[in-house]
């Protein structure tokens, strides 16, 4: 008796998840391997992807195209909440996770499977994200990880799969690791080890060097419509189509560089160089235009908010209790943020140089300094002695 029977495999066509299917079926004595591709605008070309699944061993392989709901129904309600993970990742692959896992569970319900498998390590932040994914979507799935437990070094794995027919790969190894997708690339380990040594330009794909950036600035209007953006340069634009052009846009003046030391849920730190062009840019102007549109007490609040919904999805928790009631705060919040951001990108800054909506709460009478100020001055007086009492009550007492 195996460890299941049907198993849906996350496939990605590398070496590591062709080494799954024959792992799977040998190994551990699964009879039937159906593998999922989904693509998320990682470039990849799909069709051959599903061809090397059926000669690694799959008995069927499925290819999604889920670029659509990836932006809508993940990265547009991250943008909602501004989420960047420790106050600086815009959470690019981690938002992956929780839709190939939500694919994975719904292909092993359609086609009777009784696990799911991922190929990830035991070191990562994704096989979190994953195993919680399932669970919470269908906890009576098993999910397999051969990655995380067959031991195998990288020599022994292409080997592994040669027996299988599987190629060892044509190009030498990048001694990078990199995950794709429409929101951006993630980029770590080897020279990239050493966090005391700068990223090689040859790492960079979506974003240019400033050196090669334009002389000249480039000024973009996004529209947005009740926190998601809606139109790009005044023309309404489709979610996929406005990431595609405002990587384009963005990437073209170096903008969305991220070099940082993370801290993984699993209790290591590790660097990783982010490329985030068009998601770095909504950040900056979503942010900008609930400035204008929220009160006072909302922005503060919400700033917390922010902080833990961001950290819930790098600690794979998309699907839980917690996620839900938190989406409730953030789109209830949302319901005025609609207006219209300027940013001019030049040489690596995407700055936010005006903004403008029909749901303002910015009170150019009262916020002048001209002649036609509104403000009641005198009621400035009143409201400070009351404000200022508990600390002149203190002040007075710690005198004798
Ligand atoms: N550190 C990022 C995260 O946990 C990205 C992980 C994948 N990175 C990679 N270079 N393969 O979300």
């Amino acid at each position: 008796m195996g460890r299941a029977n049907k198993v849906v495999l996350a496939y990605s066509g590398g070496v590591d998840t062709s080494v799954c299917i024959p792992y799977l079926k040998q190994e551990w004595g699964i009879q039937e391997v159906i593998t999922l591709a989904a693509d998320l605008g990682q470039g990849d070309e799909l069709e051959p992807i599903r061809q090397k699944a059926i000669q690694s061993g799959a008995s069927q392989s499925l290819v999604v195209d889920a670029k659509d709901s990836f932006v809508k129904d993940y990265a547009f309600p991250a943008l909602q909440a501004n989420t960047l993970y420790e106050n600086r990742y815009p959470l690019s692959t981690a938002l992956a996770r929780p839709l190939i896992a939500k694919l994975l569970v719904e292909a092993a319900e359609q086609y009777g499977a009784d696990a799911v498998a991922h190929g990830c390590t035991g070191k990562g932040n994704d096989q979190v994200r994953f195993d919680v994914s399932i669970a919470a979507l269908n906890p009576n799935l098993k999910v397999l990880a051969p990655a995380r437990e067959w031991g195998m070094s990288r020599e022994e794995t292409i080997a592994y799969g040669e027996r299988f027919g599987i190629p060892a790969p044509v190009k030498k190894k990048s001694p990078y690791s990199i995950d794709r997708n429409l929101l951006g690339r993630s980029i770590e380990a080897g020279p990239l080890e050493d966090p005391w040594t700068e990223p090689l330009e040859e790492i960079y794909v979506m974003t240019k060097a400033i050196a090669d950036t334009p002389d000249e600035p480039e000024y973009v209007e996004i529209g947005f419509e009740k926190g998601i953006p809606t139109s790009l340069k005044g023309e309404a634009i489709a979610p996929v189509q406005l990431l595609q052009q405002l990587n384009q846009l963005a990437g073209n003046h170096g903008v969305g560089r991220i070099d940082m030391l993370e801290n993984r849920l699993v209790g290591i730190k590790s660097r990783e160089i982010y490329e985030v062009p068009a998601l770095w840019v909504l950040i900056q102007a979503h942010r900008d235009l609930e400035s204008l549109t929220l009160t006072a007490d909302v922005t503060h609040y919400k700033r917390g908010i922010e902080e833990t919904f961001s950290q819930l999805i790098y600690n794979g928790l998309w699907y839980s209790p917690l996620k839900a009631a938190l989406d409730a705060f953030i789109q209830q919040t949302q319901e005025r943020v609609t207006g219209t951001v300027r940013v001019k990108l030049f040489k690596g800054n995407a700055a936010i140089v005006g903004r403008r909506s029909d749901k303002s709460l910015y009170t150019p009478d009262l916020a002048t300094y001209g002649a036609d100020d509104k403000f009641d001055h005198q009621a400035a007086e009143g409201f400070i002695y009351v404000w200022g009492l508990p600390t002149r009550i203190w002040s007075q007492q710690g005198r004798g």
